[in-house]
């Protein structure tokens, strides 16, 4: 787009928005300043709450009394911030003196970060959530690197089959990646005769006892494949290497968060937290040996990466407050009861919980009146995607004629109104609002364990923070809430192929950055 046009634009959208901003603030007077503010966030105000005297409801919006409900059920205040973010160090403390607890707190032995000067190629495997990549990354030895990778999609077949069969699939992407390099191709017993050295990006829970071994704790984020729990992972791995006759070594096993925290601090040395906010939540900082009191140090190093496990943090609930929607999501995973925060924020989940608002406000006749029922589509698990909330968050048009492209054409409900699309969009923004607070509050507290608060950067990956709009800056907002002036001190920043890049310098650097 050409200067003129955006600014062409940018003039008749400010137009609109100050026309409709001066209608709303005409009809309707804003009682309660949570949900005031929300609604100034938009261009077309979605929370706005009619003063007593505006009695008669019109067609187009949706009911005050069912906005306020939900307001209420799924606002985090910033008093709540606050302690969730003090309870998040407080458990920090007990899961680095003992392994009982739920948030696992697991050492990584990752106790250097890299200076750059690495040279060589390097194989990377990334099991992340919905999809497993091969990349196969050269560094330069100037802090540079260059990556070339093959992205599949793991079906849902594979992750709920048997454990063999999904590491034989990656061993066959594995082999398939070698034997075609984009220019030229190699037989199987060209390929066969090589050896490799391979850094495994597993983003799961495991008790990590060295840096390429480690066992399975649980799987989340849909994953049950059989005989894997209780495993290691490296020798699952190379075993199916060896069934696909593939000479592969594999030299470090990494959590996708570790992954991101030492790719993001090569080129910014000031980085001490990794963040995933993707199909999962989780994140790596740096701690002190000596405060990971379970872990016997064999070595001299003073410093070591966490992989925090945050997923699992407050399954006892005590501190965040859960809506019944939140039970209904958590009882219908595999592992109920458990990564229960993973369940308020995360890519995996949050569609779901909408969902489940949705089908609770048809059966109390409260949206989707006019089309007479929700949608067989609607009652599937799953079937309302995050992306989805993404592309309704976005949706600015008056009409919101993407939220009824969602909701009429993915969704199949027969009609909406724009009273209904409102509320969607409503509920959406709760719902993604919350996920963005939780998570600062999260950060917050591993900042303040740190002794950060004076400045540090937080590399942060994952679909949510890099596509869902407002995300990053509700992140922001509730920092402020937590933090006061100290927040302007940390910062907050895509990280891009941390697990790619950070697996490949770690197995490069493992005789050298690990113990
Ligand atoms: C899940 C995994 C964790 C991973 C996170 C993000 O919470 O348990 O290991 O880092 O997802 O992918």
């Amino acid at each position: 787009m050409d200067t003129g046009s955006f600014v062409g634009g940018l003039v008749a959208g400010l137009a609109i928005c100050i026309a409709v901003g001066l209608f709303v603030r005409f009809v309707f007077a804003p009682r309660n300043s949570a949900v005031a503010a929300a609604a100034a966030e938009h261009a077309v105000p979605l929370l706005e709450v009619k003063s007593d005297s505006a009695l008669l409801q019109s067609q187009d919006e949706p009911s005050q009394a069912t906005l306020l409900r939900l307001q209420h059920m799924f606002e985090v205040t910033g008093d709540k911030l606050s302690q969730i973010s003090k309870h998040m160090m407080a458990e920090m403390k007990k899961g680095l003196a003992s392994d009982e607890c739920a948030m696992k707190m697991i050492p990584t032995h990752v106790v250097r970060r890299p200076k750059g000067d690495e040279v060589g190629s390097y194989l990377a495997l990334d099991l992340g959530g919905s999809n497993f990549r091969v990349c196969e990354i050269t560094l330069d030895g100037r802090g540079g690197t260059r990556s070339r990778q093959s992205k599949h999609v793991v079906t849902d077949d594979l992750k709920t089959g048997t454990g063999a069969a999904l590491f034989d699939f990656f061993a066959d992407q594995v082999k398939h990646f070698l034997m075609n390099d984009g220019q030229n191709e190699y037989s199987a017993e060209e390929i066969e005769s090589r050896n490799y050295k391979l850094g495994f990006t597993f983003s799961f829970a495991v008790n990590q006892v060295s840096i390429n071994k480690g066992y399975l704790l649980l799987w989340n984020k849909g994953f049950s494949a059989d005989n894997c729990v209780g495993e290691d992972v490296v020798r699952l791995l190379s075993e199916a290497f060896r069934r696909k006759k593939l000479n592969i070594d594999v030299t470090a096993l990494v959590n996708d968060t570790t992954g991101t925290l030492v790719s993001h601090a090569y080129g910014a040395p000031d980085t001490y937290i990794g963040v995933i906010l993707g199909t999962g939540t989780n994140a790596a900082y740096v701690e002190k040996v000596e405060n990971i009191t379970k872990f016997k140090s064999s070595g001299t190093a003073k410093d070591m990466i966490i992989n925090t496990e945050w997923g699992a943090f407050d399954d006892e609930m005590v501190v965040i407050p859960r809506t019944k929607y939140d039970h209904k999501v958590d009882r219908g995973t595999s592992h109920p009861k458990t990564y229960t925060f993973e369940k308020l924020i995360s890519g995996m989940y949050l569609g779901e919980v909408v969902r489940y608002v949705l089908l609770d406000l048809v059966k109390t006749g409260e949206i989707f009146v006019a089309g007479g029922s929700a949608s067989k589509t609607l009652k599937i698990q799953y079937a309302f995607e995050t992306a989805y909330m993404s592309r309704i968050e976005r949706d600015h048009s008056l009409d919101l004629s993407d939220v009824r492209t969602v909701l009429e054409d993915l969704m199949h409900i027969p009609s909406t109104t724009l009273a209904d699309r409102r509320l969607t969009r409503a509920i959406c923004e709760m719902v993604g609002k919350r996920s963005a607070r939780l998570s600062a509050a999260a950060i917050a507290g591993v900042v303040t364990k740190m002794n950060k608060l004076d400045g540090c950067t937080v590399g942060i990956d994952g679909s949510l923070f890099e596509l869902y709009p407002h995300f990053s800056n509700r992140m922001r907002d509730a920092l402020h809430e937590i933090l006061g002036f100290s927040a302007d001190n940390i910062v907050l920043e895509q990280a891009r192929d941390g697990s790619g890049q950070g697996a490949a310098l770690i197995a490069a650097l493992a005789t050298s950055i690990t113990e």
